[in-house]
């Protein structure tokens, strides 16, 4: 399969995906989100890959937003579209069973910072700037960022974000919980792929129950998320990996995860 506006590579058992459009900052357009659900089957069909990270080519853009040059053109319909696109594309990111990690490189803009909320967390770079601009245009978020801006950052500093469209810093988007490092610049490649190659030799069957319980939990009561983590629990507890992990320890040696559930 042919890429053109991303780059798709597999380092080890770690997909990474690039968003190449350096000229236009990394800007999304419907090519982009073409590309990205073909990486995603790619992904998805692949059992070897242990975890993801997104990140941007070049030094100065993680994604500067949609490609305002394209939106312009379209009409009501084909921009519902594109919304409903964008959105399901992160969706899909989402429920990827694996750790996803947005390596923010910088500016992370409108659909760009959307495109880390999908993530399952942000290493960011001491350059990055993160915001949703949208309102500056005249217009709103449209992949997502009124709906998870809030869940993450809590209602009134999403609003704030979205209602000045201000730009802020690294520092300032860990100090608020949207990010969780900040890292010079020549070091944030070394410590996202540090991270993903540790989750890489976790348990695929516990990596995907897991998060699979934090990002539906988070969305129902706690009685019921409580629930649901029980059913999980018991399942990666019966689990060929969980009998390694347990014997392991016990054993004193590494364990071996096979990722099987029977
Ligand atoms: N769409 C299309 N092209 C973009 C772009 C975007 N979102 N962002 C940057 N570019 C292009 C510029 O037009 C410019 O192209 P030319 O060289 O052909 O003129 C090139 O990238 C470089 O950009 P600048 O010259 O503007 O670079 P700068 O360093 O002066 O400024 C910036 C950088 C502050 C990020 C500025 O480019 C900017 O404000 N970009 C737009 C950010 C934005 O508003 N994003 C939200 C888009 S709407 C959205 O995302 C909706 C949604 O939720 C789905």
């Amino acid at each position: 399969m042919s890429y053109e506006n991303i780059i798709f590579q597999i380092d080890q058992g770690v997909a990474i995906i690039k968003f190449n459009r350096p000229k236009a900052l990394n800007a999304v357009n419907t090519e982009v989100l073409r590309e990205l659900g073909q990486a995603m089957d790619a992904i998805e069909a692949d059992s070897s890959i242990k975890a993801l990270i997104l990140t941007g080519e070049g030094t100065k853009s993680f994604v500067a937003g949609a490609d305002i040059s394209q939106m312009v053109n379209l009409t009501p319909i084909q921009l519902r579209k594109f919304s409903r696109d964008g959105q399901e594309i992160l969706f899909r990111l989402e429920a990827l069973p694996i750790p996803v990690i947005a390596c923010v490189n910088g500016f992370a803009l409108g659909g760009g910072t959307e495109i880390t909320m999908a993530c399952d967390f942000i290493y960011a770079s001491e350059t990055a700037k993160f915001g949703q601009p949208e309102i500056n245009l005249g217009v709103i978020p449209g992949f997502g960022g009124t709906q998870r801006l809030s869940r993450l950052v809590g209602k009134s500093m999403a609003k704030e974000l979205c209602m000045t469209g201000v730009m802020i810093s690294a520092q300032e988007a860990k100090a608020i919980g949207l990010v969780n490092k900040v890292f010079p610049p020549d070091k944030l490649w070394e410590e996202a792929m540090k991270a993903a190659r540790a989750m890489a030799t976790k348990g695929r069957v516990s990596m995907r129950a897991m998060k699979r319980c934090i990002d539906r939990g988070y969305d129902v009561d706690l009685h019921s998320g409580c629930y649901m983590e029980s059913d999980a629990f018991a399942l990666c507890m019966a689990s060929p990996d969980g009998k390694e992990g347990m014997t392991a320890f016990l054993e004193k040696r590494a364990a071996e995860f096979k990722g099987e559930l029977d």
